[in-house]
């Protein structure tokens, strides 16, 4: 096992860029094997969550060539089988979305449930609902989902409540379905528009993804294409935080400022000076910040996966402060350790954290409960007093690529070690003391 050990007390000052989203990523690759021509995906962030669906994708019979640390090459026209059922499926949630690729490519799909993040109960019943409404049969039968159609006629379907996840997946499926297809209460997020634009680059014919009510006509064949990932907005807003929480001057860059709004908003009622510029925003923060409340909420709102850095950013604000949790309901794990490090932030009725801010907070040994509280840890570790470790980093190089040396051309005094490598321990200590 490997932890991150952070010297605090460090201002993150200069440059750093942004890879591509991966939570779009897991839904373009996945929907590169519709066609059997190859596609080019650019922009791909070179993380575990990646390299396992790829591995998945191969597993499957697809061609997937890596011809730089972030161009893949797929090609699914020699897939083997619609079953995918290794304990790489059930690692990641991204891989429910070849439940969709599949039965929108071959009309049948088994697919191991899909793992992730344990951040709460996580159902897929919108994605069952979805496929249903296509017409294909949908069971779930000794821990795979499976689905199968004779044909797929598009179709109405409303979703009560917005879910990333089954629009996405509906809308892979329903672009190779007959007939139209209307997704009302449709999730708005920007990968949503992401994966829709890539299949419309494989000639699908999508309208309106990023309003609530996406059209889709069907189409019989996908072809090959190009594409590039949009840029990810939750590493984008995890540095933006940390360069609040540091007191430091960072420009964020390959950047769609757009999507950064609800951050941008929330930082700069707190105190923090945000500049935006096409494609780059510059963060700065010199003076202690302001108390904020805030509730997490679907896209434009703001976004559940940066309320674990907003919380750690509030620890050490002036007043009292209140976040709450609307999407997923066991998101709040890194307070216990936040609280090791001396902040005083109470979870009540478990989806609201009431936070009054310290004076500071010091280092202590603390673990990555899940990717996002993982990364507010680190956070944590970079305003902290003394010598601060983050136990289980595995859980934070799921989602960001080259985290620490990210952070450390920033300034960060940061380092990976072996969790068993005292030696190593000791020397990092020494050298920076
Ligand atoms: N939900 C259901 N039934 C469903 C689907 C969702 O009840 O069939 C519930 C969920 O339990 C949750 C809410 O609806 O309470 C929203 O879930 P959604 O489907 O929108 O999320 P997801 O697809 O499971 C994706 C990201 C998450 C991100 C959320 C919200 C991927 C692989 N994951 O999850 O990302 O938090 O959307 O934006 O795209 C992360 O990157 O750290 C991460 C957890």
């Amino acid at each position: 096992m490997e932890q991150y050990i952070i010297k605090g007390g460090t201002q993150l000052k200069g440059e750093v860029s942004v890879g591509g989203y991966k939570n779009a990523a897991l839904g373009i690759i996945a929907a590169a094997i519709m066609t059997d021509d190859t596609v080019k995906v650019e922009n791909v962030p070179d993380i575990r969550d990646i390299d396992i669906l790829i591995q998945v994708l191969q597993d499957l019979g697809a061609k997937v060539e890596r011809i730089n640390k972030h161009t893949l090459k797929i090609n699914g026209a020699k897939i083997e089988t619609v079953t995918a059922d290794s304990d790489n499926v059930r690692k990641i949630r991204g891989s429910y979305y070849l439940v969709g690729a599949l039965l929108g490519k071959y009309k049948r799909a088994q697919v191991a449930l899909p793992g992730g993040c344990n951040i709460g109960s996580r159902p897929i019943d919108r994605h069952i609902k979805g496929f249903e409404a296509l017409g294909s049969e949908v069971k779930i039968e000794h821990g795979l989902i499976c689905a199968k159609a004779d044909r797929l006629i598009g179709a109405p379907i409303y979703f009560d409540e917005s879910s990333v996840g089954a629009t996405i997946n509906t809308m892979l499926a329903a672009c190779m379905a007959e007939g139209q297809t209307t997704i009302e209460n449709a999730a708005k997020e920007p990968h949503v528009v992401d994966v829709a634009n890539f299949l419309n680059s494989m000639g699908a014919n999508i309208k309106g993804a990023g309003t609530d009510v996406i059209r889709i006509k069907g189409v019989t064949k996908l072809h090959g294409s190009e594409y590039s990932i949009i840029p990810d907005q939750i590493e984008a807003g995890t540095f933006m935080f940390a360069a609040a929480a540091s007191k430091g001057d960072v420009l964020v860059k390959n950047v769609i400022p757009k999507h950064l709004e609800a951050f941008t908003a929330k930082l700069m009622e707190i105190g923090v000076q945000v500049e935006e510029f096409d494609d780059a925003v510059r963060v700065r923060a010199d003076k202690r910040l302001g108390s904020t409340h805030v509730k997490t909420l679907v896209y434009p709102g703001f976004l559940t996966d940066m309320q674990p850095q907003m919380t750690t950013l509030l620890s050490v604000s002036n007043g009292t402060s209140i976040v709450t949790e609307s999407i997923f309901e066991n998101r709040f794990k890194y307070v216990d350790e936040l609280t090791k490090m001396g902040a005083s932030i109470k979870v009540v009725e478990s989806n609201t954290a009431i936070i009054t801010g310290v004076d500071r907070l010091t280092g202590a040994i603390v673990n990555a409960p899940d990717l996002r509280g993982g990364a507010a840890l680190v956070m944590a570790g970079l305003m902290a007093e003394g010598f601060t470790i983050v136990e289980n980093v595995e859980y934070i190089e799921r989602g960001y690529e080259n985290f620490e040396s990210k952070m450390q051309k920033l300034g960060a005094i940061i380092t990976k070690v072996d969790s068993n490598d005292s030696k190593a321990i000791k020397k990092f200590k020494l050298k920076v003391s």
